[in-house]
C-alpha cells in the first residue's frame, strides 16, 4: 500500500522533468547513432568502390561515430547530484536517511561520518560498497554491516565511498538522484580539495545547520569557497533539530517564533547579501526548519502501516513534518531543472555541432558524387556519339564494298562468259 502510494506520488514528482528529458535525449541519441552507423557503411563503400571518399575523410567520419558513442555513454550515467555539508553532528546523515526513508547511513553522536559517502541507486536489487580506486564490490547484506564496513575502512576524510542501494527501495534513487554525505566542515583543513573532488558537478547543495545554535565561520567559509568556484550554486539551508528547540522546557511559543525569525533572517542574508547566490524571494523559499530524526522515524512507522505521528518526538511534529516535505518538493523542482540545464544543454549543443559537421561533410560528398555522375554521363554521351559515327561509317563502307563486290562479280562474269565464247 505504502509502495503504491510512493509510486503514485512519484509520477507527479518534479524529478520526472529530469527523468523524461533523459529518456528523450537518450532516444534521440539512439537515433543519431543508428543513422551514423548506416552512413558509415555508405561512406566505406564510397571509399572502396568508387574512391570518391579518401582515407582522411573516412577517418574523420569515424571520429564522429566515437563522439556520438561517448556522449551516449555519459548520458546513460547522468544523474542529479545533491551534496550535504555542515558542522559535525548537525544531522547531515540523518537528513539523507530521512529522504531515503531508511536508516542507511550511520548517524550518531560525535564525529560519525569520516569520509565522503555517496549513495546511488543500483540495479537488480543489489546492495554493495565500492571504495575509491578499487573496482571491487563489497557486498552489503544489512545496514549494520554497512555501518561496520564504513568504520573499518581506514579512509582519508576526502576520499569517497560509493554505496549502491537498490533503486526500488526509494523513489529518489529510482529517479537518478545521487546523495553525497560529507564529514563535518569543522574537522577538515582540505575544504578546497573537497570542493574540487566532490562538488564541482553537484546540482544542489544542502547546508545542514543546528537550529539550536547559529551558523559557524567554518560553515560560512565553506560556502563562500563553493560560490567562488561555481557560478550561482543552488543552496538550501535546513535548520535541523528544530524538535529539540520545541522540547526546551523553558521555551515559550513566542520565544520560539522569535528564534525562528532570527535564524530565517540570518540565513536569507547569508544567501542574498553574503554569497549573492539568490534574491530575497528565492532565498525565502530555500530556508527550512525541520527535524530529520523525527521525519525518518515517521517514515519508518508509515512503512509499517502506522500513522506517521507515532514517530513524533516533540510538540509540533506535524508542522515540522510538512516543512520537511515542502523542502523535498522545492528541492526536487530545483535539482531536476538545474540538472536538465547543466547536463543536457551541453549534450544537445555538442550533438548539434557533431550533426552539423556530419551534414556538411555529406553535402560535400554529395556534391562530388553529382560532379562524378555528370562526368560519367558526358563520357557515355561521347562514347555513344563515337559508336554512332562508327556505325554510319561502317554502313557506308559496307555499302561501298557491296557495290565493289557486285561490280567485281559482274566484271568476272563478263570476263568468264567472254572467255567461254572465245
Ligand atoms: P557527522 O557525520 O559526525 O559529521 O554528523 P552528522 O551531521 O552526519 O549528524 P548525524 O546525522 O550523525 O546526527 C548526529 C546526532 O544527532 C545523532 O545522534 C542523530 O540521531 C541526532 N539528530 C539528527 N537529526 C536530529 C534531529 O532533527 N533532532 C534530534 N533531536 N536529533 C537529531
Ligand atoms: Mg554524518
Amino acid at each position: 500500500n505504502v509502495e503504491s502510494r510512493l509510486y503514485q506520488s512519484n509520477d507527479k514528482s518534479p524529478l520526472q522533468i529530469f527523468v523524461r528529458a533523459k529518456k528523450k535525449i537518450n532516444d534521440i541519441y539512439g537515433e543519431i547513432e543508428e543513422y551514423v552507423h548506416e552512413t558509415t557503411t555508405f561512406i566505406n563503400a564510397l571509399h572502396t568502390e568508387a574512391e570518391i571518399v579518401d582515407k582522411a575523410e573516412r577517418e574523420l567520419f569515424e571520429s564522429y561515430v566515437y563522439k556520438v558513442a561517448a556522449i551516449r555513454e555519459v548520458l546513460q550515467r547522468d544523474h542529479m547530484k545533491v551534496a550535504f555539508f555542515g558542522r559535525t553532528s548537525n544531522g547531515k546523515s540523518s537528513v539523507i536517511n530521512a529522504m531515503l526513508r531508511e536508516k542507511i547511513l550511520p548517524s550518531g553522536i560525535g564525529h560519525t561520518t569520516n569520509c565522503f559517502c555517496q549513495v546511488e541507486g543500483s540495479n537488480g536489487g543489489e546492495a554493495y560498497l565500492m571504495t575509491e580506486g578499487s573496482e571491487e564490490k563489497l557486498n552489503v547484506v544489512n545496514i549494520k554491516q554497512l555501518a561496520n564496513a564504513l568504520c573499518q575502512e581506514k579512509l582519508c576524510e576526502s576520499s569517497l565511498v560509493r554505496i549502491f542501494w537498490p533503486r526500488e527501495r526509494c523513489s529518489l534513487l529510482r529517479d537518478d538522484v545521487v546523495f553525497v554525505d560529507s564529514p563535518g566542515v569543522d574537522v577538515s583543513a582540505n575544504l578546497d580539495d573537497w570542493i574540487d573532488n566532490h562538488c564541482l558537478n553537484a546540482d544542489v547543495f544542502v547546508l545542514v545547520l543546528n537550529a539550536e545554535s547559529t551558523m559557524t565561520r567554518a560553515e560560512k567559509q565553506f560556502f563562500h569557497t563553493v560560490s567562488q568556484k561555481l557560478s550561482k550554486p543552488n543552496i538550501f539551508i535546513l535548520n535541523n533539530r528544530w524538535d529539540a528547540s520545541a522540547n526546551e522546557p523553558e521555551c515559550q511559543e513566542s520565544e520560539l517564533a522569535k528564534v525562528k525569525s532570527q535564524h530565517t533572517e540570518r540565513c536569507i542574508d547569508f544567501l542574498t547579501k553574503e554569497l549573492k547566490v539568490s534574491n530575497e524571494k528565492e532565498a525565502a523559499e530555500r530556508v527550512f526548519f525541520v527535524s530529520a530524526r523525527e521525519t525518518l522515524q515517521a517514515r519508518i512507522e508509515e512503512a509499517k502501516g502506522n500513522p506517521p505521528h507515532m514517530g513524533a518526538i516533540a510538540e509540533g511534529f506535524q508542522i515540522r513534518y510538512f516543512e520537511f516535505q515542502d523542502f523535498e518538493r522545492k528541492f526536487e523542482e530545483c535539482i531536476s531543472q538545474s540538472a536538465v540545464k547543466t547536463k543536457f544543454q551541453q549534450h544537445s549543443s555538442r550533438g548539434k555541432s557533431v550533426s552539423g559537421d556530419m551534414k556538411s561533410m555529406l553535402d560535400n560528398i554529395f556534391e562530388r558524387i553529382t560532379i562524378f555522375r555528370n562526368l560519367k554521363q558526358d563520357q557515355k554521351n561521347l562514347l555513344t556519339e563515337r559508336i554512332q559515327g562508327t556505325e554510319t561509317q561502317m554502313m557506308q563502307v559496307t555499302r561501298e564494298m557491296k557495290m565493289k563486290i557486285h561490280n567485281m562479280v559482274e566484271e568476272v562474269e563478263e570476263k568468264v562468259s567472254k572467255a567461254l565464247n572465245e
